[in-house]
């Protein structure tokens, strides 16, 4: 089928190459000249694992192109519209701008029969607003969300767990369903679930699966907390409480918490589109998540201090990582690099390092210390923070080796991603987060 991706990010790079490795002719459209010329000369303009690969085939089989010209999505069966949806400045709402410029935009170059396929993700009755806009050129809206894991991009999206599709009511809903069928053949035929509803529940499910999963970190981190005071450790209370299959191990990882591009706007998005709706109430435990997310950051910096013996100012202090997660080089509000910019602010010397991120990084924070090589970044410091669980640090790194390179042995644990046992044989002080 002939696609069209409105957007180019995260989201619509990966879908327009993906949509391509499964066979379909796809075109990627997005303003930002540097990101077309980039991903039209096959290289992704991200870090995220097989994208470059998929890139590559799809430009080289002919079936993949990109444009900043909005007019090379005319011929396309689907639209989708990935565009991103960042909080506003100032407030916690979602901002429309994008998605309502990608559809003013689009609106031209629609025929008859066509489907719009949003794919950002919205505060609900965004899909309902843009609907009648869309109708009024013989074409038709859909909204499906996008539930892509950062680092499992391609994977998550070439081979989804679920595939969710809000329709409009009638005959026009069933001809978008059966069309939305034949764009996700492959999947639908391996068995994935394909889900097909109106359109508020469809944009319910995205924003209610992200604050599901932000939750189960801050209950988990909310243990962390108790655990401290407790002498507990969260850890084996995960392990424990994970064994049960109702509530299972995934995303009970107790540390500095959650950021990205996603969980931390869209808490706050849901928020802000519930107070709309007059049941603010119902979701405001998800004030809550977030703030015993941010607790656990100062909790780290508190960590490093006590380790310090109190004081911060002068002291080297190593950051391992600056990604909000591994397998990714996005630093949007990442919380190991808040804490690396609290510790600064306190007086420490920081250094950062980070396998993929430290570009993006010291773009946004130029103040701060970079450096390539682990070891190098290691060396001389007074304490070590792990930031990210990459493998270079979580499995490559000894504690042997670390201490033959620092001048101090403390160790901050902030993903509980270290064996504490194994540090503390070689000499360090460790400190996990809700450990003893
Ligand atoms: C998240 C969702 O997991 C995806 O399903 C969704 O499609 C995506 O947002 C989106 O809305 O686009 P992502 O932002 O890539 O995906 O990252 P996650 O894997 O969810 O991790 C988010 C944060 O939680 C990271 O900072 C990670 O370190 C942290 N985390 C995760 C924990 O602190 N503990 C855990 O146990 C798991």
């Amino acid at each position: 089928m002939r696609l069209s991706v409105i957007g180019c990010g995260y989201l619509g790079a990966v879908h327009a190459a993906a949509m391509a490795s499964i066979g379909h002719e796809v075109v990627g459209i997005d303003v930002d000249e540097r990101k077309i010329a980039s991903l039209a000369a096959g290289e992704a303009p991200f870090f995220e694992p097989g994208l470059s690969e998929i890139l590559s085939e799809g430009i080289a089989s002919g079936r993949l192109s990109f444009s900043t010209d909005f007019a090379a999505a005319a011929g396309a069966a689907v639209h989708f519209v990935g565009v991103g949806t960042p909080q506003v400045k100032g407030g916690y709402a979602a901002d429309l701008t994008y998605v309502n410029a990608a559809v003013d935009a689009l609106l031209p170059h629609l025929s008859e029969g066509d489907i719009v396929a949003g794919k950002s993700t919205v505060p609900v009755g965004t899909a309902a607003s843009l609907a009648p806009r869309v109708s009024a050129t013989g074409a038709t809206l859909v909204w499906n969300p996008e539930f892509l894991r950062e680092g499992f991009a391609v994977q998550d999206t070439v081979d989804p767990d679920r595939l969710v599709a809000g329709v409009p009511a009638g005959d026009e809903g069933e001809r978008a369903t059966q069309v939305l069928r034949e764009v996700y053949h492959p999947s639908i035929a391996k068995g994935t679930p394909f889900i097909v509803t109106d359109y508020a529940t469809a944009e319910l499910v995205k924003v209610s699966a992200n604050a599901f999963l932000a939750t189960k970190i801050s209950f988990i981190n909310a243990m962390a907390e108790i655990a401290e005071v407790a002498g507990a450790d969260v850890t084996m209370l995960a392990d424990a409480i994970g064994h049960d299959a109702r509530i299972g191990r995934r995303f009970l990882g107790a540390g500095i918490g959650f950021g990205g591009g996603c969980l931390p706007k869209d808490i706050r998005a849901f928020s802000a589109r519930a107070e709309e709706l007059g049941r603010g109430e119902s979701v405001a435990f998800l004030r809550e998540v977030d703030e015993i997310n941010m607790r656990r950051r100062e909790r780290a910096v508190q960590l490093v201090q006590d380790g310090l013996g109190g004081e911060l100012f002068g002291k080297k202090v190593t950051v391992l990582g600056a990604a909000f997660k591994p397998y990714s080089d996005d630093i949007r509000d990442s919380p190991g690099l808040d804490v690396a910019v609290r510790l600064h602010g306190l007086g420490a010397s920081v250094t950062l390092t980070d396998p993929e991120a430290i570009e993006n990084a010291r773009r946004q924070h130029p103040h701060l210390t970079y450096v390539a090589d682990r070891d190098e970044a290691l060396t001389g410091a007074d304490a070590v923070i792990l930031v990210t669980e990459w493998d270079e640090y979580r499995r490559e790194l000894s504690p042997e080796h670390a201490a033959s390179l620092t001048a101090g042995r403390v160790v901050v644990d902030g993903r509980n991603a270290f064996d504490p046992a194994a540090w503390r044989a070689a000499g360090w002080t460790y400190y996990g987060m809700g450990r003893p």
